[in-house]
């Protein structure tokens, strides 16, 4: 367990993800609450995201026996203790002390799969030997295919067997607010200087240790002792792919021969060519908001998705989910799982692996409540008749 400022009772009264993103405003710098909570542009997808759990009303069936519920299920074929996993969110290091580690504990300890992003500040081998942790882990295509390969090879070598490609960003959306705290590139603004300095507990914990958190999975794309935040920013902004395209699933299909997924769909035909492709599965997402704002959010196409694919493939959703009834709805549309982006982090940026189980816990004692009041022991029991969508 790592440590935590919080202590457990003053965590247990948080009830809700958004009283974890509250805390979480209050305990880290503005900088790195503008990192975490931001989306592109006018953040119209970002609200979209929210929006769109409220045009789907609840159907429950009445007086049926709910003593005997629980909210196992399976995931890509292994048990999971809940509908939903931890994905994939850069830099988690600048949240918390070794931010991915807190994730993929509380992710162990609850039983979920965790995925760990390829711009995680701990590398893929430490969080395979400190935890029992599920760990997929996330690439993007850089334009030296060769660093995919040697990651591909380094994976190869831990007990990792799902690869997450994501593939919604040909080129970095655009993020004002992660431009508006920096006077220059990474030079903080004045007043988030002096707001940092307000933080005493994030730069004791974050700050204090090791200095700004590194780049711990970038590997060779960096030149020798450049895995700063500097020397990531230039090799991402450089090697970022314009290029990506079919081919390059097909190249990485080739290449890892476990299960792939791959991540940042939102077109019912690229999802059945994902299949096509040999895909094991695919997240619906819109990156959080984050890339192309106006883009529309994963729940809204999940229907048509699931009707399009008929059973060929599992599909996993992301954006926005921050209740048990919005992970609810998902899995009653089809859905085989929800991948958890801000929740968890908040999270971390709140109390470190202690905020991410809180939140775990929270969404876990939610599905249970929404499931036995819609009628249900079982999520196998949700159908599209559970809802109604009002548009
Ligand atoms: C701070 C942050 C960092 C992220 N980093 C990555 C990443 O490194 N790789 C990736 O595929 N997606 C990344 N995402 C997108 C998430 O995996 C996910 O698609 C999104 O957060 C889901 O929306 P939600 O935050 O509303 O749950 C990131 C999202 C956030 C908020």
């Amino acid at each position: 367990m790592q440590r935590s400022l919080y202590t457990g009772s003053q965590l247990e009264r948080v009830l809700s993800v958004d009283e974890m993103r509250a805390v979480a405003k209050r305990r880290v710098p503005n900088f790195c609450f503008e990192f975490l909570d931001g989306g592109a542009e006018d953040e119209t997808s970002l609200r979209r995201n929210r929006s769109v759990f409220s045009e789907i009303g609840l159907r429950p069936h009445a007086l049926v026996d709910i003593s005997q519920r629980h909210t196992s299920t399976s995931i890509l074929g292994e048990a999971s203790a809940s509908p939903f996993m931890i994905g994939p969110t850069g830099f988690s290091g600048l949240l918390s002390d070794k931010g991915d580690l807190a994730l993929a504990s509380a992710a162990s300890d609850s039983n979920i799969p965790y995925v760990l992003s390829n711009v995680s500040t701990v590398s893929i081998e430490e969080i395979c030997e400190a935890t029992n942790a599920r760990v997929w882990m996330q690439v993007y295509m850089y334009r030296n295919r060769e660093f995919v390969e040697r990651m591909v090879d380094r994976l190869l070598k831990t007990r990792v067997d799902t690869l997450v490609f994501t593939i919604d960003n040909p080129v970095h959306g655009k993020r004002e607010w992660d431009v508006r705290c920096y006077r220059r590139p990474l030079k903080l603004t004045i007043p988030n200087m002096l707001d940092a300095a307000m933080h005493p507990r994030w730069l004791l914990d974050v700050l204090w240790p090791n200095g700004v958190p590194r780049f711990a999975n970038l590997g060779d794309l960096l030149p020798p002792g450049q895995d700063d935040v500097r020397g990531a920013a230039q090799a991402l902004a450089s090697q970022l792919s314009a290029s990506l395209s079919w081919e390059d699933v097909r190249w990485l299909r080739e290449r890892w021969p476990h299960k792939l997924i791959i991540k940042g769909l939102l077109n019912k035909d690229d999802v059945l060519k994902a299949a096509d492709y040999g895909a094991d599965s695919v997240i619906l997402s819109n990156h959080g908001g984050r890339q192309l704002d106006g883009a529309l959010s994963a729940m809204e196409v999940l229907p048509e998705v699931i009707e399009a694919l008929n059973g060929r493939i599992p599909v996993i959703v992301d954006g926005g989910f921050r209740r048990g009834s919005d992970i609810v709805k998902a899995i009653a549309l089809g859905a085989e799982a929800v991948s958890l982006g801000r929740a968890t982090s908040y999270g971390v940026a709140a109390a470190g692996q202690q905020g991410v189980q809180r939140v775990i816990n929270i969404l876990n004692d939610e599905i249970d409540r929404v499931l036995g009041l819609l009628g249900c022991n079982s999520l196998a029991e949700l159908t599209p008749d559970h809802l109604e969508w009002r548009r």
